[in-house]
């Protein structure tokens, strides 16, 4: 069996972390005895370097055409004075709205192994932490009405933030399904108290909800949300939230489980084609150092298998893998300042340990 996958490396950190998961997807195609046919593809500041258009068209036609998608990172300082439809982060926006992928699911799960390294005390995590953000990506403020015009007071920047019901009932079937299939408990994200897109949102899963009766549905305020995840994390079972509470969110619900440099995501549509990227992003100031964490992309490969391909036991054979690695005490430079080995060393130890 041959399975299509577009990697897209990206940025900064982006193409080492790429090709440690690689690596660790060739180790386990060689022993599960399949094929992988990896075709690269440009995004981000690299594409813009290359094309001058930080996604170009054929990036989108190799996605479609393949059976997955695996994404690096994309930005960096040598960007930043870019106009917005320029900037490599457009590339990575429109890809997802070019391929329709609305929900993006990011597990945050406390691996034992790396007690030690989460920043939050012993009493708070003795239940451990095992959460799965549920964002949506491909509306809210990120993709609505935004601009800038002369005001009364000079020159303003505007954002809005905008979601319609169709866009709110999708995702809310992705957040229940995945609450009903785990431990039924899920909390839906908004700021229903001040924001009308909120006061929707709410009513819609409510509305969804009454579909799922074997699923507990409470709403939670977003400033209440991010003060819970550190007091209590292990009340949460599943996250959903919209866009742009889900992008912070994350963010807190990767650190508490130790780094940001482990958190993996899955990016969905309606169609069996999926993009997987960690959560964590092109970091410039480590980028080309060989001390990145790879394990993010790793666990998005991983991800990558079980849901694209359907290869629930080599998706379990490289979560394995990264325990086994992590219980025989091997840390990058983000989990240990002292004690550490190199992004590729990695990648090395975490392909050996795949059976
Ligand atoms: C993420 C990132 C992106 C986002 C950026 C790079 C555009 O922070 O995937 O969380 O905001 O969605
Ligand atoms: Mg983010």
């Amino acid at each position: 069996m041959s399975y299509k996958i577009a990697v897209l490396k990206g940025d900064g950190i982006g193409p080492e972390v790429t090709d440690q998961a690689l690596k660790v997807l060739l180790s386990a195609a060689s022993k599960y005895g399949i094929l992988f046919d990896f075709t690269e593809g440009l995004i981000g500041g690299i594409a813009y370097e290359k094309t001058l258009n930080p996604l170009p068209q054929e990036t989108i036609d190799l996605c479609k055409k393949s059976d997955a998608v695996l994404l690096g990172a994309v930005g960096g300082p040598k960007w930043d004075k870019l106009p917005n439809e320029k900037r490599p982060e457009m590339g990575l926006l429109n890809i997802r709205k070019a391929l329709g992928l609305y929900a993006n699911i990011r597990p945050a799960v406390l691996i034992p192994a790396l007690k030690k390294e989460c920043p939050l005390k012993d009493e708070i995590v003795n239940n451990g932490i095992n959460i799965t953000v549920v964002r949506e990506l491909t509306g809210g403020i990120y993709f609505s009405e935004k601009g800038k015009r002369q005001g009364e007071f000079g020159i303003e920047a505007y954002d809005t933030d905008k979601y319609n019901e169709t866009e709110i009932r999708r995702i809310a079937k992705v957040a229940f399904k995945l609450a009903s299939k785990k431990n039924k408990k899920l909390v839906s994200i908004d700021k229903a108290n001040v924001l009308e897109s909120s006061k929707l949102w709410r009513s819609v899963v409510e509305e969804v909800g009454k579909s799922f009766c074997d699923v507990n549905l409470s709403h939670m305020y977003v400033d209440n949300a991010a003060m819970q995840l550190v007091k209590n994390p292990s009340q949460f079972d599943v996250i959903l939230t919209d866009n742009m509470f889900g992008d912070i969110l994350s963010d807190e619900a990767a650190q508490i489980t130790g780094s940001i440099g482990i958190l993996p995501s899955a990016s969905l549509g309606d169609g069996t084609l999926g993009l997987y990227e960690p959560i964590h992003g092109s970091a410039p100031d480590i980028a080309g150092k060989n001390v990145a964490n790879p394990i993010a992309s790793i666990l998005s490969a991983a991800m990558m298998v079980r849901i694209s391909l359907g290869l629930d036991d080599i998706a379990k054979s490289i979560e394995n893998a990264v325990n086994i690695s992590l219980e025989q005490g091997y840390r990058t430079q983000d989990l240990d300042k002292e004690s550490y080995i190199s992004c590729s060393k990695m990648g090395d130890i975490i392909s050996q340990n795949v059976v």
